[in-house]
């Protein structure tokens, strides 16, 4: 017997409970995805995208990577944004950050982790663009403002990427947001930081 017996019990025991609201929901999601949403949040175990939304399979295109970073340079993510923007249509990105990430905690930290420090520099140029507002704050506000500012400077990376760029030139829809998530309490802010054209 495998020790993940108990998580494929879990699975048919989740399709069950599906298929007693709605009997043809894996049938119909089958023919197509038509999600209206793409999220890109933080790989942190503890933001499940489309559950902490009320959300449904289906619903949400989901990229995630250690601290919600949009990196000029990552095919991955801009890969992920081009096919949600060009052939889904999404007509919203929600860059979702949390308080308590990881990422950005190492980002304010002097200390080496390995290969990650690569991924981490890019949190650390983030930190060191708002460096002055930073250094007035310290401990947790400073943490937990360093968490906003660059989930905020990752909808700029967003919108300042191709296919989003010539997504507006195509007078698509297409709105870009910034949130933040609390692990502490399961809720999310509205940063008030949405851009829905070129600016
Ligand atoms: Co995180």
């Amino acid at each position: 017997m495998s020790k993940l017996d108990h998580i494929l019990k879990n699975n048919i025991d989740w399709v069950n409970s599906i298929k007693a609201e709605k009997v043809d929901f894996f049938e119909g999601l089958a023919e197509q995805q038509t999600p209206d949403y793409l999220w890109i949040g933080c790989s942190d175990s503890r933001i499940p995208a489309t559950q902490l939304m009320g959300l449904m399979p289906g619903d949400v295109f989901v990229h995630r990577n250690i601290a919600n970073m949009v990196v000029h340079a990552d095919f991955n993510a801009l890969s992920v944004i081009h096919y949600a923007v060009e052939y889904l249509k999404v007509k919203h990105i929600i860059v979702c950050g949390h308080y308590g990430c990881g990422g950005v905690r190492c980002a304010l930290s002097d200390d080496r982790f390995g290969t990650v420090d690569s991924w981490i520099q890019h949190i650390k140029d983030v930190k060191h663009l708002h460096r002055e507002e930073l250094s007035k704050l310290e401990g947790v506000a400073k943490e937990d403002r360093l968490c906003e500012l660059n989930t905020m400077e990752q909808v700029q990376n967003v919108c300042k990427s191709p296919p989003v760029q010539d997504a507006w030139e195509r007078g698509q829809e297409l709105h870009v947001h910034a949130w933040i998530y609390g692990i502490n309490d399961g809720k999310i802010q509205n940063l008030q930081h949405s851009i829905s054209g070129p600016v």
